[in-house]
């Protein structure tokens, strides 16, 4: 069975960070582990340090365009899933995949159909798919992908940023997909406000996983657009994923 974590969270909290510090962990691992940019901005290849600019959409797009032109015994599925084949970026251990932009107008549900049958099929190749999302939830309904395991809130280290993450845990229940566990991490925290922070996760009842630093090392890398992957091993924001990973079991 594949574990599937989803990563979700308000704008600019940090959701492609610490997708990508989790990754960068998972890359010595024994499982074997797709990561999905499941976010239109596409971020996560730059921070992961893939240039590789295909995506499913383009996937989505030449279908669109050339389903008329395919002889009409082709077997449209399978077209379509050697398509989606090319599209994984084969990182060194691990693989990439990245959604794109989604569809423009035009008749998708056919190819969309077929599609979400093919990345379930693909998901289920891997022990772990960790997904990078867009800010919001609005996106997770069964048309982007698969159940999930443990959905991620990322959020500030504010009071305020909490109470998002409560909002956001809240809403689970509705959602068309389904969520086995919610786990928060506050992200770009001081130690001065740590303990005040834990202590006001506990009170709104939330599994509070990890409290990433607001890391030097991270901001420059960001400045001089190097891949944050490429962090050092014992940096404090990668120590603290070391024990976020502990704590997810993976
Ligand atoms: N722990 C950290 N320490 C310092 N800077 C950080 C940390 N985490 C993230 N950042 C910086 O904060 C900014 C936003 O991070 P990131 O792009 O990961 O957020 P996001 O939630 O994915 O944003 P979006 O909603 O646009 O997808 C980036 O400039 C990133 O380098
Ligand atoms: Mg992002």
């Amino acid at each position: 069975m594949t574990r599937v974590i989803a990563i979700t969270g308000k704008g600019g909290t940090g959701k492609t960070a610490i997708t990508t510090l989790l990754i960068k962990y998972l890359q010595n691992s024994n499982n074997t582990t797709l990561a999905v940019d499941a976010d239109p901005d596409t971020n996560l290849p730059e921070t992961l340090g893939s240039e590789d600019e295909r995506t499913v959409g383009d996937v989505r797009e030449f279908m669109l365009n050339e389903r008329d032109n395919l002889p009409p015994d082709s077997n449209k599925e399978s077209i379509l899933e050697s398509k989606l084949f090319e599209v994984i970026n084969e990182m060194s251990g691990y693989d990439l995949l990245v959604m794109g932009r989604p569809e423009g107008p035009g008749c998708y549900c056919y190819i969309n159909n077929l599609l979400r049958g093919i990345l379930d099929r693909l998901i289920e190749n891997y022990d772990l798919a960790i997904l990078d999302t867009a800010a919001g939830l609005e996106h997770f309904s069964r048309k982007l992908i698969h159940d999930i395991d443990d959905l991620i809130v990322v959020t500030d280290g504010s009071r305020r940023g909490l109470r998002t993450a409560e909002r956001i845990r809240d809403l689970v229940d509705e959602l068309e997909t389904k969520v086995s566990n919610v786990y928060v991490i506050a992200n770009k925290v001081n130690e001065s406000n740590k303990e005040t922070l834990e202590k006001t996760a506990k009170e709104l009842g939330l599994e509070l996983i990890g409290t990433v630093p607001q890391d030097e090392e991270i901001a420059e890398m960001d400045l001089t657009g190097s891949p944050l992957f490429e962090i050092s091993d014992n940096s404090a924001a990668f120590n603290e994923m070391k024990k976020i990973a502990a704590r997810l079991k993976i």
